[in-house]
């Protein structure tokens, strides 16, 4: 298979765009997949939870076009299948064109199976990048009514992706920090209703684990297997590998 590129992003802070997609490459790569992870946030967060070494050669070099892609990325130390391509965080100010993400990662897309961009919050032109070098989105976002109210202005941006990228789409969203009280519920079942945006149906629990394994920079399954939030994030890669998938010759 060629490489299949999903961006993580949702205009919003702080609703585990980092987590997710750090802890799906992850467990994409240890399902036997080769994934790259891009890191387009000038923050730098996955780069930081999954241990990359900072790099003369880094994807700020590659996507300005002054070296090679394949030189900036580096292999995990956590997976033998999973590679980071990771930036610096003067990255917000590079002049770039809408293309030119997408223009470095042809050069890989016989070297990988699954690409995972965990992008920055707000909409830059780092963010318009990720959205025209991806095949589709993942929308994390914190189900509660600012979340669900930040959902119609990512979705207005994906559709102005279209214009560069017309085979976008949005593969789900996501409902992060979940906590299974009423209000939560709520939220979700009304994002389902709408009916304009497909709905992940694994849940991330909230769970102290998601912070304990950032504070020790581990995938969440390596730091504590048996949490609930580590399951989830196996059923929701299950889950996405099968979105993908579906419908495709085997
Ligand atoms: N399931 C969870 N349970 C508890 N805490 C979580 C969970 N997911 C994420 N967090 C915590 O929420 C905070 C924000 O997570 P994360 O950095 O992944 O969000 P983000 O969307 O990438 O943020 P930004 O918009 O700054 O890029 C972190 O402290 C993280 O540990
Ligand atoms: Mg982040």
């Amino acid at each position: 298979m060629t490489m299949h590129v999903t961006a993580v992003e949702n205009y919003k802070g702080g609703t585990a765009k980092t987590t997710t997609a750090s802890n799906l490459a992850y467990e994409l790569s240890c399902a036997g997949y080769r994934t790259l992870l891009v890191d387009m946030d000038p923050q730098q967060n996955a780069a930081y939870l999954l241990r990359a070494k900072p790099r003369k050669v880094n994807l700020e070099n590659a996507i300005t076009m002054k070296a090679n892609v394949k030189k900036a990325i580096q292999r995990c130390v956590f997976s033998k299948n999973l590679f980071l391509l990771t930036g610096a965080d003067g990255m917000d100010s590079l002049e770039l064109n809408y293309i030119d993400l997408r223009f470095i990662l042809d050069e890989c897309r016989e070297d990988y199976d699954y690409c995972i961009i965990d992008c920055n919050p707000g909409m830059t032109m780092l963010t318009v990048n990720a959205l025209v070098a991806a095949d589709d989105v993942i929308i994390p976002l914190v189900p509660d009514a600012f979340g669900a109210a930040g959902l119609e202005k990512i979705k207005d941006y994906i559709d102005q992706a279209r214009e560069y990228n017309e085979g976008i789409r949005v593969i789900g969203c996501v409902a992060t920090m979940f906590n299974g009280r009423a209000s939560q519920l709520r939220t979700i079942r009304k994002i389902m209703e709408k009916n304009v945006i497909p709905v992940f149906d694994t849940c991330i629990s909230d769970s102290e684990a998601v912070n304990t394994a950032l504070e020790r920079r581990k995938p969440i399954s390596l730091h504590r297997s048996r949490s609930s939030a580590a399951k989830d994030y196996k059923d929701f890669t299950k889950e996405y590998v099968g979105r993908v998938n579906d419908g495709k010759p085997e």
